[in-house]
């Protein structure tokens, strides 16, 4: 497996996996990228030319997704329009992205016989009320409520199809939200850190008790690599690190960081079909494949997340004026 194909490598999660390779790993690694609004070449610099190399193309591209398949060991499919809000305003990428591009991926992997590992999301399962004690398991049927996440269980019941009718080499995981740096401000966590920087009250969909499971994105990206190294073909893992925590404790915690009154935020028009509480069971993963998440102090994890957008402005700055205009439009 010297050498990795991954998908959507220029965008959060993915680039903090190549980071993760580089720094721990001797394999070469190509990214496939199209350079969406989500993608930044930023969060790629300075990497080892003898070792990596962006392409800038769709996974949709039979003819690329095939040529660069073709010649790797593995590929990790991260690339994924993955946004709710915007799946809610425009849903077309959605279908084009996750459910064609990870058909046309599907394709090639079955023609060359590659190894797959398939991102997914817990928003697949739908959502729990906020007094169940449940959390989801690999056997949770699935529910999804939005745009985005009907289309990551589609892609995920794909890999699936193909594992069972074709004998791909393929395992799937559904991880919970993920933090850390590089996470486009878009995003509930970054957008409330740069609203702070910019002096902007933190705004709190509805009554801002809905509850994620929040993990760090290298606690997330080191499941990964052990599913990719150990996970048993055809198998689905959970990832996730017990980090519970309702929308309105988030900010409180990030207020408090920032030097701010914890209940210093704004309540806006909640979001529709807003998912109440997602909450992982990962003990499928813990027993089975020995991962133990290293960042399992929410706090501390924020404070290095504030400490990374306020050294990094130059990362987000040009991005801020079009997102924040973009939610204006939609009363966010
Ligand atoms: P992101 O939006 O930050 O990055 C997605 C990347 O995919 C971007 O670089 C974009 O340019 C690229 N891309 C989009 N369409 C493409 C196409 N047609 N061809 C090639 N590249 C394309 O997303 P993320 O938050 O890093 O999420 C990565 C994956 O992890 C997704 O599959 C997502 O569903 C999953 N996931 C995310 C979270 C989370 O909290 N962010 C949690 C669980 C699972
Ligand atoms: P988000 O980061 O969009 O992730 P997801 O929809 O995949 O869970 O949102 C996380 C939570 O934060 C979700 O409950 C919606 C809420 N949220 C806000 O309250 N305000 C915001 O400005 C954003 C972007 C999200």
């Amino acid at each position: 497996m010297a050498h990795i194909l991954v998908t959507g490598g220029a965008g959060f999660i993915g680039s903090n996996f190549v980071h993760h390779l580089i720094d721990n790993t001797d394999h070469t690694i190509t990214v496939l990228d199209k350079m969406t609004y989500a993608a930044n070449a930023a969060s790629l610099e300075g990497l080892p030319e003898s070792r990596f190399k962006l392409v800038v193309g769709d996974i949709a591209d039979r003819e690329l997704a095939d040529e660069l398949v073709g010649k790797a060991g593995a590929v990790v499919h991260y690339a994924a329009e993955s946004h709710n809000d915007n799946s809610l305003s425009n849903p077309e990428p959605f279908i084009h992205t996750n459910l064609i591009g990870t058909f046309s991926l599907l394709e090639a992997v079955r023609k060359h016989g590659t190894r797959y590992h398939h991102i997914s999301t817990d928003e697949v399962f739908g959502d729990l009320e906020l007094d169940d004690p449940a959390k989801f398991t690999e056997t949770t049927p699935y529910n999804p409520s939005s745009p985005y996440s009907s289309t990551k269980a589609g892609s995920d019941l794909l890999v699936r199809a193909w594992v069972r009718s074709f004998g791909i080499e393929a395992t799937i995981s559904n991880c919970s939200n993920n933090y850390g740096p590089y996470q486009h401000i878009e995003k509930f966590i970054p957008r409330m850190i740069t609203n702070r920087l910019r002096g902007v009250r933190p705004r709190l969909y509805g009554d801002g008790l809905n509850v994620r499971d929040w993990i760090h994105v290298r606690d997330h990206n080191t499941a990964v690599w052990d599913i990719l190294m150990k996970g048993r073909i055809g198998e689905t893992y959970l990832i996730g690190a017990d980090g519970e925590t309702n929308n309105r404790d988030v900010v409180a915690i990030l207020n408090e960081l920032m030097g701010y009154a914890p209940d210093d935020f704004d309540h806006v028009t909640d979001r529709p079909g807003h998912d109440l509480r997602y909450a992982i069971d990962n003990s499928k993963l813990v027993t089975e494949l020995g991962w133990e998440p290293q960042f399992t102090n929410f706090r501390d994890g924020l404070a290095d997340t504030i400490a990374w957008y306020t050294e990094n402005e130059a990362w987000w700055a040009p991005l801020k004026e079009a997102v924040e205009a973009k939610y204006a439009a939609e009363g966010h």
